[in-house]
C-alpha cells in the first residue's frame, strides 16, 4: 500500500483482517508507525519505496491511495524504474478517467500492469467494505480478483466488486456514480427544503420522515443518513444542522461527469443542474447581497402538499437522475468500445457505496433484461414516474410559488415532460440557425436526413 491517509490506512487494516500480509508506505513515516502501533499481525511499515519493493515478491502489487491529480503521477514516477514487468499498479484514488488511460499506457509501455479503480463508500467502507470499480490491463484481474472480492462489500453474499472493462472504463463508472451521488443528494436537500416550508415540519419530524421513506422504495443510504442528520442535536439542544454553513464543497468528480455528459451528448440535466446547485450555494456573499436588494416574493396559495407527494416526487426524481447517469456509461461504453455492463454496475453499487440503496435492485433487473435500454422506459420505472407525475408538477409549482430554488426537481420535471413531449420548439430553433448561418433543417413533410435551406427574408427589409 502506497499512501496512509485515513482511506489507505483503513483499506489496510481491511486487508489484514482478511488473512493478507500488506507492506506499506507513506512519504510521512508518522502514519506508517501509527498502524504499527496497532500489532496487527500481516504488517510492515517499510521507510522508503526501495525497502517496500525489496521486500515483495513478483509480480507485485502495488495498492496506490494518494489523492487523485499530480501525486498520482509522482508517486507513478517514483515507481517507474524500479518496477519489473507484470508488476500491477491499482491506483485507488478518484482519478479523471482520461488520467488513467494515459498512466494505462505509459504503464504498458514498460509492461507494467495499470489497473485505474474506483472506490466508494468513503472512510468506513475501507475499512468495512466498500464498492470496487476496478478497469484497466484485463490480465491484472485473475490476480487481484480474490483480494478485491475479499475487502468489497457484500450484498447478498455477492460482492461489490466486478472487472468493469478496458481503459479508463473503472474511473469512469465511477465519476458516474458520483454525478448520481450529486444529484442524489440536492434532490434530498431541495425536499428537506420543501417540507420545512409545505408542512412546516421541524427538522427532527423531517428527519423521521426520512427515517419512514427508509422502510419503502426510497431506502438507500443517503436517506438513511439524512434521517439521522436532521436529528441530531447539540447539547444545548440546538440542531446541528441549523449551524452548518450553507456552501456545499465540491472537489471535482461531479463536475467531470457532467463535463462526460457534454463529451458524449447524453443530456444529464439532474447531474448537471446539482452541481451548478454547489456552485450557487457556494456563493453565499453574493446570495446575499442580491437577497437583500430584492427578496423573492412569496406566494400564499393554501394548497396542501403532503409528506406523501413529497416522498413520491423525491422517488420520481430519483429515477430520472439514476436513468441519466446510467444513459451516460450506456453511451460512452459505445463510443470507447468499453462492454461495460450495466447490470453487473448496478448489483455493484447495491452496497458499500454512497448512492447503494432500494432502487438499483430494479435498475439492475431492467439492465439485465435489456443492457442498451434507458431506465425511464422500464416497465417498473414508467409506472412510477407515470403516478408520480402530479407530486413532481406540485412541489415545483410550490418551488416557485414561495420563491424556493429547486434547481434538480426543475430539471426533472423538464426532463421527463421534454423527453415524453410530441413536439418540441426546436423547430424555431432550427429556423433561427437557418436564418443567421444557413445551417439548414430537415422539413417534415421531406426526407429524412435532407437539409433544406430556405431563402429568409433579409431582417432589414422592412417585413
Ligand atoms: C464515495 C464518494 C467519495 C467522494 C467524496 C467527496 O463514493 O465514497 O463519492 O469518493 O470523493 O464524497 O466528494 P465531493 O467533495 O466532490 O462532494
Amino acid at each position: 500500500m502506497v499512501g496512509l491517509g485515513v482511506m489507505g490506512a483503513n483499506l489496510c487494516r481491511n486487508l489484514l483482517e482478511h488473512g493478507f500480509r500488506v507492506d506499506a508506505f507513506d512519504s510521512d513515516s508518522a502514519k506508517g508507525e501509527a498502524i504499527a502501533a496497532e500489532s496487527r499481525a500481516g504488517f510492515r511499515h517499510r521507510a522508503d519505496l526501495d525497502a517496500l519493493l525489496a521486500g515483495l515478491e513478483p509480480p507485485r502489487c502495488l495498492l496506490l491511495m494518494v489523492p487523485a491529480g499530480a501525486a498520482v503521477d509522482e508517486s507513478l514516477a517514483g515507481l517507474a524504474t524500479r518496477l519489473s514487468p507484470g508488476d500491477i499498479i491499482v491506483d485507488l484514488g478518484n482519478s479523471h478517467y482520461r488520467d488513467s488511460e494515459r498512466r494505462l499506457a505509459a504503464a504498458a509501455a514498460h509492461d507494467i500492469r495499470f489497473v485505474g479503480c474506483g472506490i466508494s463508500g468513503g472512510a468506513r467502507g475501507a475499512r468495512h467494505g466498500p464498492a470496487l470499480m476496478p478497469g484497466g490491463d484485463a490480465s491484472a484481474w485473475p490476480l487481484l480478483r480474490d483480494l478485491l472480492e475479499s475487502i468489497a462489500a457484500r450484498y447478498d453474499g455477492e460482492p461489490c466488486v466486478s472487472w468493469i472493462g478496458p481503459g479508463g472504463a473503472g474511473h469512469f463508472v465511477k465519476t458516474v456514480h458520483n454525478g448520481i451521488e450529486y444529484a442524489d443528494m440536492q434532490l434530498i436537500a431541495e425536499t428537506w427544503q420543501l417540507a420545512r416550508a409545505a408542512l412546516g415540519l421541524e427538522h427532527d419530524a423531517i428527519g423521521r420522515l426520512f427515517e419512514a421513506w427508509n422502510r419503502g422504495p426510497l431506502e438507500s443510504y443517503l436517506v438513511q443518513i439524512t434521517a439521522i442528520i436532521l436529528q441530531t442535536r447539540e447539547a444545548d439542544g440546538g440542531y446541528l444542522v441549523d449551524r452548518i454553513v450553507d456552501r456545499a464543497g465540491q472537489k471535482g468528480t461531479g463536475a467531470w461527469s457532467s463535463l462526460a455528459s457534454f463529451d458524449y451528448a447524453v443530456p444529464a440535466t439532474l447531474l448537471a443542474e446539482s452541481v451548478y446547485a454547489r456552485m450557487l450555494s457556494a456563493r453565499k456573499d453574493q446570495r446575499l447581497r442580491v437577497a437583500a436588494q430584492y427578496p423573492a416574493r412569496q406566494l400564499e396559495t393554501g394548497a396542501a402538499t403532503t409528506a406523501g407527494t413529497l416522498e413520491q416526487a423525491l422517488y420520481a426524481a430519483k429515477i430520472l437522475a439514476y436513468a441519466q447517469g446510467f444513459e451516460l456509461l450506456q453511451q460512452a461504453s459505445r463510443e470507447h468500445g468499453w462492454g461495460l455492463k450495466p447490470a453487473v454496475i448496478a448489483a455493484g453499487w447495491r452496497a458499500g457505496c454512497v448512492i447503494r440503496g432500494a432502487l438499483l435492485r430494479p435498475a439492475m433487473a431492467a439492465l439485465a433484461e435489456d443492457p442498451d435500454r434507458h431506465l425511464v422506459e422500464a416497465g417498473v420505472f414508467r409506472d412510477a414516474l407515470a403516478a408520480a407525475d402530479g407530486a413532481l408538477r406540485e412541489v415545483v409549482r410550490l418551488g416557485v410559488e414561495r420563491g424556493i430554488s429547486l434547481p434538480a426537481f426543475g430539471a426533472a420535471i423538464t426532463y421527463l415532460d421534454a423527453i415524453r413531449s410530441e413536439s418540441l420548439p426546436a423547430s424555431l430553433i432550427q429556423a433561427q440557425r437557418d436564418f443567421f448561418g444557413a445551417h439548414g433543417f430537415e422539413r417534415s413533410d421531406g426526407d429524412a436526413g435532407v437539409l433544406h435551406h430556405y431563402d429568409w427574408p433579409d431582417e432589414n427589409s422592412g417585413r
